[in-house]
This record gives structure tokens, C-alpha cells and sequence, in this order.
């Protein structure tokens, strides 16, 4: 949905202390995946426990527009009839993917390699965003797009009428951009490969396993080299969609900077190349353990147990976590504000093309709030002023983005003065309980 209401001022008052279990939505990467891929198989696939965020609702609209069969049970349950690889058909509309890069740039490589034409759009967040990271791989398939400058949506992509097989190293670290090749990978025939160099989250190489495509990864000295033979019958799955640790870190944060705080946040998704925020904040000293670790459907799963941290230091975040952690740094940076010295966080330059310009968003915030923070093209730094120290008292611009507006609202539940986000309508495309959730743990969040 490209039409965002008015805007949704927030207020976010001191809290008490945040006490109780805090049950966040599901994946949101794990959700757009079991749509995509269950309409690429053949028969019904059944999903529980989908996220119904926005994004993750325009994917499922997505989906149907391509032809395949998309429903609701009234225990919650999606149904998704799936038409084949190769089986989707040619859109009437134009498609809009709201707000949500991970839907359209995987919708874009699914349509990739089969001959129709689609067109996409988006929100005014999303039209801003790079495409030509999607479209220049899927362009070596034999598909061709026509975009507004700069690679920019609203943007035609027409398939590729005889995909051929490719091999591609992925430039920049991107989960969007390995899946999107490889979601048009399957329609075409042989072998299409692609490198990382370093790992991203790899939701798509184990559900397409998981729905019988053959696909292997090796670890070799270019990196990781995933390899998918093409044109498979994909057989529907039932998928359990686990709790969304990029979600999950909203209440985790809270509770390690609100004095008086003990939360649980149960059953959390712990795919290591997913899980770097909770590794860097045990870093830092934060009291978070995972207790009643186990493995559910393939993938490591705990209850997180934070509590209040009040002697937090600064660290500095090796770059080579950035990928497993790349969605979690607004909020870690809200952490950082309250622990002791310095938080050094390098080689972050995709934050600058997120839902918006992450750094550019929390530094202005941060500083407005009375936190100092340096910033260049791929680095940040932010000076913590330890538990309690941080002022607060000002309006934060969300910029269309989710995570900024829900990270303020955390930092205003352990400020000095309360802290305002200007609209915080973005949070429901990817937690949309999250204002319900954290007022039952004891924050003080206020409309308008
Ligand atoms: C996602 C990949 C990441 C992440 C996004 C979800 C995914 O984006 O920021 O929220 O589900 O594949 P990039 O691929 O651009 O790093």
C-alpha cells in the first residue's frame, strides 16, 4: 500500500520498570519467503504464525496478482495455493509492495525469469530506494526493466522469455539480492550459482531446500557459493514462521535501559547469520541470557531474559557482524546512548539505504535528545552517557521508517524527558502490536 495515512504522533513517557513476557509477531524475512515460495509450488501450502504487517499483507496481495490462491483461516492459519515455477501470470495492476524493500525486490526475481510483465511501485520511502542491485543481475537472466532515474520504482520489469542460467557474485552484503537471484534462478534451466563474500541471512537457502529444490552452499576462499539447480517441482510445505528477532530486540533494549526491568521474550529465532545485536549486547555487559535453547524446525530457537543493565560499556561492533545484525544498529545505538563510552560501529554503509538513511536518522535524534554522535559515509559513533544520563525531551523525525520510530520510543522509556517520534503509523508494516506489547510490559506510550 503506497497510500500512508496521516501521520501518527507518539509520545513515549519515563517508565517505571517493564515487567512480563513479551510475545513479538513473527519473521518478517521468514514471512515474505513462505508466501513467495508457496506460491511457486504446486498445491497448498499452510503457514502459521505469519507476520500481518503491512509489508508482509502487500506481498500476500503480491502474490495473488500473480495468480496464486491466497487465504486467511479464522484461527489464523495462511493458505497459499501455489501455481508452479514458471506458472505465474501476467498482473492486471500495477503492484505495490507499501513500504517493503525485502517484497519487491524478491517479487521482482521471482517474475524475473518467466514472460510476462509486471509493474511496481511503492511508498514514498521505497521509491527512493536502489533497484538497480535487482535489476543488473536479473538482467544477465535475459530480463529487461525500465525505472525512473537512478534505478529508482516506479519500475516495468518484463521476464525473460528463455532464462538462461547465471553465475553472480553478490557486490554489496544483501539477503534481498542473493534471493532475488536465486528466486529466478529456479525458472531457469542448469545451474544458477551465486557468491557472497560474507554471510547474510539465509532464510531462502533453507526453505528452498525445505520445499525440495536441490541447492547446496560451500564454504570455499571466495565465499559462500550457493549453488541451485534450476526448474524444480516445488512441493507444498507447512511452515511455523518463528518469532522475529529483529522484532524481539524492541523489548530486549527497553528492558537493559529502563530501571526496574525484567522481560522474557519467549521462543526467538537465534539463525546465527540473524542473531549479532544479542551477541554484541552480552558484549557490552547487558544481562541477557537465552534460556530453554532448542532447535525448532532446523533453526536454533531460545527465551531471551533481559534485564535491567545499568553498567553497560561501549564497544566497538566488529564489522564483520554488520550482516547478522544490520536491522538491529537504530536500536543498538538507543543502547548505546546509555551505556559508559564510546559505541564504534564500521562498515555499515547499507544503513544508509534502509527504509531511510538510518545514520542520518538516529544520529540527528540522538543529538536532539543530548546524545553526542560522529558520523562518515560507512560509520558511527555514539558517546554513551551511561544509565540514566541521557536528557531526552525532543520530537524525532521517523522518515517513513519503522525501526527509527519504534527505537525513540524506546530510548523516551528511560530518558530523562519524554521523547516523541513526528509519525509512528510505519511501526504496523512490521510490528504492529508493538504499542499494545510494550504497554503491557509498563511503557507509557501516548498518541498525538
Ligand atoms: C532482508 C534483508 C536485509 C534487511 C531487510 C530484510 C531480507 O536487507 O535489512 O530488513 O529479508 O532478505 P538487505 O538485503 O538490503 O541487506
Amino acid at each position: 500500500m503506497s497510500g500512508h495515512g496521516s501521520p501518527i504522533p507518539m509520545i513515549s513517557h519515563r517508565a517505571a520498570g517493564l515487567q512480563g513476557i513479551a510475545e513479538v509477531p513473527g519473521d518478517k524475512s521468514i514471512s515474505h519467503r513462505a508466501l513467495i515460495l508457496g506460491a511457486l509450488a504446486v498445491g497448498e501450502t499452510a503457514i502459521t504464525g505469519l507476520l500481518e504487517g503491512q509489508d508482509v499483507l502487500d506481498t500476500a496481495s503480491a502474490m495473488r496478482a500473480f495468480g496464486a490462491e491466497v487465504g486467511r483461516d479464522d484461527d489464523g492459519t495462511w493458505r497459499v495455493h501455489g501455481v508452479g515455477v514458471g506458472g505465474f501470470a501476467e498482473p492486471e495492476q500495477v503492484i505495490d509492495c507499501g513500504n517493503s524493500g525485502t517484497g519487491v525486490r524478491l517479487i521482482m526475481g521471482a517474475m524475473a525469469t518467466s514472460p510476462i510483465t509486471a509493474t511496481f511501485t511503492g511508498d514514498a520511502s521505497l521509491n527512493k530506494r536502489p533497484m538497480a542491485r535487482i535489476t543488473d543481475p536479473l538482467a544477465l537472466f535475459g530480463a529487461q526493466a525500465v525505472g525512473r532515474a537512478g534505478g529508482r520504482l516506479p519500475m516495468t520489469i518484463t521476464g525473460a522469455a528463455d532464462p538462461v542460467p547465471v553465475r553472480y557474485t553478490v557486490p554489496v552484503p544483501s539477503a534481498q539480492v542473493k534471493s532475488a537471484v536465486l528466486l529466478a534462478g529456479l525458472n531457469a534451466p542448469g545451474q544458477t550459482v551465486v557468491i557472497e563474500e560474507e554471510a547474510t541471512r539465509d532464510h531462502t537457502e533453507r526453505m528452498l531446500a525445505g520445499f525440495g529444490a536441490e541447492i547446496t552452499t560451500e564454504e570455499t576462499g571466495e565465499g559462500r557459493v550457493i549453488t541451485l539447480t534450476g526448474q524444480p517441482e516445488l512441493e507444498p510445505q507447512s511452515i511455523v514462521v518463528p518469532r522475529d528477532p529483529s522484532s524481539a530486540a524492541f523489548p530486549v533494549c527497553a528492558a537493559l535501559i529502563t530501571e526496574g526491568s525484567d522481560v522474557l521474550v519467549p521462543n526467538i529465532g537465534l539463525n546465527p547469520t540473524r542473531a549479532g545485536l544479542f551477541t554484541t549486547l552480552r558484549e557490552m555487559g547487558a544481562d541477557l541470557s537465552y534460556e530453554n535453547e532448542r532447535e525448532e524446525g532446523g533453526e536454533p530457537v531460545a527465551d531471551l531474559r533481559a534485564r535491567f543493565s545499568p553498567d553497560m560499556k561501549g564497544i566497538e561492533v566488529p564489522p564483520a557482524r554488520a550482516a547478522s545484525m544490520i536491522d538491529e544498529y537504530p536500536v543498538l545505538s538507543v543502547v548505546a546512548a546509555f551505556a559508559q563510552g564510546a559505541t564504534v560501529m564500521r562498515g555499515v554503509k547499507e544503513l544508509r539505504v534502509k527504509e531511510s538513511d538510518r545514520i542520518e536518522a538516529m544520529a540527528t535524534g540522538l543529538r536532539a535528545n543530548g546524545v553526542s554522535v560522529e558520523d562518515g559515509p560507512d560509520w558511527w559513533i555514539v558517546e554513551g552517557r551511561g544509565a540514566g544520563g541521557v536528557p531526552g525531551g525532543a520530537i524525532c523525525a521517523s522518515h517513513l521508517d519503522h525501526r527509527i520510530a519504534m527505537s525513540f520510543l524506546v530510548m523516551g522509556m528511560a530518558t530523562n524527558k519524554p521523547v516523541s517520534v513526528d509519525d509512528g503509523g510505519p511501526i504496523a508494516t512490521s510490528f504492529p502490536i508493538f504499542e499494545a506489547l510494550m504497554g503491557g510490559l509498563g511503557a507509557d506510550i501516548r498518541r498525538g
